[in-house]
């Protein structure tokens, strides 16, 4: 069992530090929208379903704390904490779905009690929010059921397959996105492997991904990112899924850095690359890849693992987070709605009104 990656009771969130793992299992605990800002910026959770989650919980802690007693102040509250939240990170749509949700559903209860609030109205504002924020939660769960089933079905027995990043129950309130995928396949017997790309810089496929694999049991085995177009050539891989930070309205898709390398060396094997993203990941006001923001995250994290230096001080370093990998390159987009395949707008407008 994969340990709850956000408990929200009481007015406080506590949040399983993924900075952490493997080696702690230890939670920080937060009070307000800001502490959630500053642990999803700093990576404490990270994951684009669960970046959601958790912006939907640090919303209902800032009503709860600040009380907003009128209409007027239950607006300026809300829209000030969806705008805090939404600058935690810039690529996972779902950071932006959830914030925006929880201060719509906020600013429609001001605008059906205009003026002042009774003690009622304030314990019904704050019971309302929290119905909503667990609400993201529990829809996030139901998805990556659906888009297990809707995977593993794409797959064939015996299959040996490879994931990058994590896109796993870490990354998610559920089983995960793509890791669910490859879980409910093994759990009907199919996954003959799993190979794990480690992920630098960041080494969520090392850190997160093959110690949840381990703990679910699939056979699995870890390689360095360098590693994957040798191993798709010679240890049978026969596909390839991934999740999604943010796809765009044409199927083009942001992930993390190196799924856009993994997707060419795919489709030079010719092997499925499948990317498994529940339906708020898709973001129909972007038109395509070009218009995805790319999250460029600090130099230290290229040139330091784990405290230690390993490249020469005052070096000039990149850091895109993400890479976007183009719809013709996606064998298949698996939703909570379905499969959409092959990957075009016109599909994906067809699948989001399921
Ligand atoms: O920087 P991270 O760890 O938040 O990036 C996570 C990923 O890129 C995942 O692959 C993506 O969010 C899909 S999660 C189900």
């Amino acid at each position: 069992m994969i340990p709850p990656r956000l408990i929200f009771r009481k007015g406080v969130l506590k949040i399983l530090d993924q900075r952490l793992l493997p080696d702690k299992v230890k939670f920080i605990s937060v009070k307000n929208a800001a502490g959630t800002a500053k642990a999803t910026k700093d990576m404490a959770l990270r994951g684009a379903p669960l970046i959601g989650c958790a912006a939907a919980f640090g919303f209902a802690l800032e009503i709860r704390r600040l009380r907003p007693s009128s209409s007027a102040g239950l607006q300026r509250v809300a829209r000030g904490t969806a705008a805090l939240l939404k600058a935690a990170r810039p690529t996972a749509v779902a950071l932006f779905y959830a914030a925006d949700r929880m201060m719509n559903k906020a600013l429609a209860f001001a605008a059906e009690k205009p003026g002042k609030f009774s003690t009622a109205a304030v314990k019904e504002l704050i019971a309302l929010i929290d119905r909503e924020a667990r609400l993201v939660t529990s829809e996030d769960e139901a998805a990556c059921l659906a888009m297990g089933n809707f995977g593993e079905a794409l797959l064939k027995n015996n299959c040996v397959i490879m994931t990058h990043c994590n896109a796993g129950a870490l990354a998610t309130m559920g089983i995960g996105t793509a890791v669910g995928v490859i879980t409910a396949a093994h759990r009907r017997g199919k996954i003959k492997r799993a190979y794990s790309c480690e992920t630098r810089p960041y080494l969520q496929g090392a850190r997160l991904t093959i110690w949840e694999l381990m703990r679910e049991g699939v056979p699995a085995e870890l390689i360095t990112d360098n590693m994957a177009a040798h191993i798709i050539k010679t240890c049978g891989v026969n596909a390839v899924v991934v999740g999604a930070d943010r796809i765009a309205a044409n199927g083009d898709t942001a992930n993390k850095i190196g799924t856009y390398g993994l997707a060419v060396i795919a489709r030079h094997h010719k092997i499925p690359f499948y990317v498994a993203a529940p339906t708020p990941t898709i973001d129909l006001r972007t038109p395509d890849g070009e218009a995805i923001v790319i999250e460029e995250r600090s130099a230290q994290e290229v040139t330091f693992i784990k405290g230690s230096r390993i490249a020469p001080a005052g070096v000039k370093v990149r850091h895109p987070a993400f890479d976007v990998t183009p719809a013709g390159l996606i064998t298949a987009l698996i939703t909570e709605k379905g499969v959409i395949s092959p990957v075009t707008r016109a599909n994906i407008r067809t699948n989001l009104s399921n």
